[in-house]
């Protein structure tokens, strides 16, 4: 994948945006199953988000697009002070809402930005694998919204498909991404037997794409940063089964902020 990628398309039309929506409403369940058994998000994706926002003892977070709300119980237990998770999947919304009630944590789930309570500011914007759920249109809304909702100081971090991944129709660490003809990422989740147990259909954004988005709802510093694999995910798994991860990661992490 690169910024020259000639078959590159971009799907930015509100059936896109349903057919988006509906695919995580509809996979609710197997993606909740995803965020407890997932090498990616176990061992490096929910980690690396934890170590790019550094101590959130106390802080006042957003998270976008948080699904079943894994990684925002992950931020409240790490420290964070108010955190309320914002996505548009009803079904989604469910899970983490009965994960809520089962095991309370005071996270507030809304799924609409109209529900956060007028002149809310936060410390901390998180979006953890949502670029790839949207389209450009709301690629753009997710910053311009950020931007609004973010203290003068506040940062946003990110975790996005990396586009510079290039081993595609291998097995890569549980997944086997392909790259599709209308533009598309297809990514097949597989559990440790090998058996495939969900299909998502991803968007595929450029740095560049996303940078531009960024900056032009007003975020002037922005970075890109690599991903590491956890030392637990190591110890599960072994140094065999991550070779050549960090060095071609599918996944990579973003980080932004106003002033
Ligand atoms: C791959 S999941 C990531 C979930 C979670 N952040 C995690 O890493 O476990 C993407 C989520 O983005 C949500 N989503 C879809 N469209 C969105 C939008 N326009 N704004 C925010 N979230 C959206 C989906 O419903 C889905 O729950």
């Amino acid at each position: 994948m690169n910024d020259k990628d000639s078959r590159k398309k971009v799907y930015n039309d509100e059936a896109e945006e349903q057919r988006l929506l509906r695919q995580f409403d509809i996979i609710s369940s197997q993606y909740a199953l995803a965020t407890r058994i997932d090498p990616n998000k176990r061992y490096v994706q929910y980690p690396e988000s934890l170590r790019m926002i550094g101590d959130p003892g106390g802080a006042v977070i957003l998270d976008i697009g948080c699904a079943n709300g894994t990684f925002t119980r992950m931020m409240r237990c790490a420290g964070a002070g108010e955190i309320i998770g914002f996505d548009p999947s009803e079904n989604e919304l469910t899970d983490a809402r009965n994960e809520e009630a089962e095991r309370p944590l005071g996270i507030r789930y809304v799924s609409d930005y109209s529900q956060i309570p007028t002149g809310k500011r936060f410390d901390l914007v998180t979006v953890i694998m949502v670029f790839p759920a949207v389209t450009s249109r709301q690629l753009e809304e997710i910053f311009t919204r950020s931007s609004k909702f973010l203290k003068m100081e506040g940062k946003l971090v990110a975790v996005t498909l990396n586009p510079d991944f290039s081993r595609f129709g291998e097995v890569v660490n549980g997944r086997i991404f392909s790259r599709r003809a209308d533009g598309r990422i297809g990514i097949d989740f597989l559990d440790d037997g090998g058996k495939k147990y969900m299909s998502i259909i991803d968007t595929y954004f450029s740095m560049t794409d996303v940078e531009r988005a960024a900056r032009k709802a007003g975020f002037a510093n922005v970075r890109w940063e690599a991903l590491k694999i956890d030392p637990a995910g190591i110890e599960k798994y072994g140094t065999d089964y991550w070779a050549g991860y960090e060095e071609d990661c599918p996944y990579i992490g973003f980080v932004a902020s106003r002033g």
